[in-house]
């Protein structure tokens, strides 16, 4: 177990947590105030989750939580206290790229890539519970987070890829 803390010059009286990140188990006491995208780039220098409005809107935040995608800035660390959570950097295992992220780079679905982690959780909740998803639910899922730079047909191309990819996998 790692033993993480947040600075404590910029701390008001802590709540200790302990959860799994990428499958790796942390204990820290934090600020009840943090959220836990700021506690997963912060504390534990997980900084492949950006940040981007803050208000639940753009989905560049996106993590699992138990599974289910969540918005991080939505989110307070000490809610994800006992949880087991999923970042952008815990897809690819044992030096192998996720089917989500080599779609992503064999569609050219990203530009300056800023949003392109919270599209890639977003989809990793859909596709790993649901890898025959149709158009419909794709579509939903990429209208669901903001990109200012594709114009989006790349990205519908990628999540297209990822799908075949892990239905034809079971992945
Ligand atoms: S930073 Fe969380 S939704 Fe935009
Ligand atoms: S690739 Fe730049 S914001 Fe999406």
């Amino acid at each position: 177990m790692t033993v993480a803390s947040q600075d404590p010059s910029t701390s008001s009286p802590g709540r200790r947590i302990k959860l799994r990140v990428n499958g790796d188990e942390y204990e820290s006491e934090v600020d009840p105030r943090m959220t836990l995208v700021d506690y997963l780039r912060e504390v534990l220098g997980l900084t492949a989750t950006h940040v981007g409005c803050e208000h639940g809107v753009c989905g560049v935040c996106n993590v699992l939580v138990d599974g289910r995608a969540v918005r991080g800035c939505l989110m307070l660390a000490v809610q994800a206290d006992g949880r087991e959570v999923r970042t952008v950097e815990g897809l690819a295992e044992g030096g192998k790229l996720h089917p989500i992220q080599e779609a992503f780079i064999e569609e050219h679905g990203l530009q300056c890539g800023f949003c392109t982690g919270g599209f890639m959780m977003a989809l990793c909740e859909l596709l790993e519970s649901n890898p025959n998803a149709s158009q419909e639910e794709l579509k939903e899922v990429v209208g669901g987070q903001l990109c200012r730079c594709t114009g989006y047909n790349s990205i519908m191309r990628a999540a297209q890829n990822a799908a075949a990819k892990m239905g034809a996998t079971g992945s």
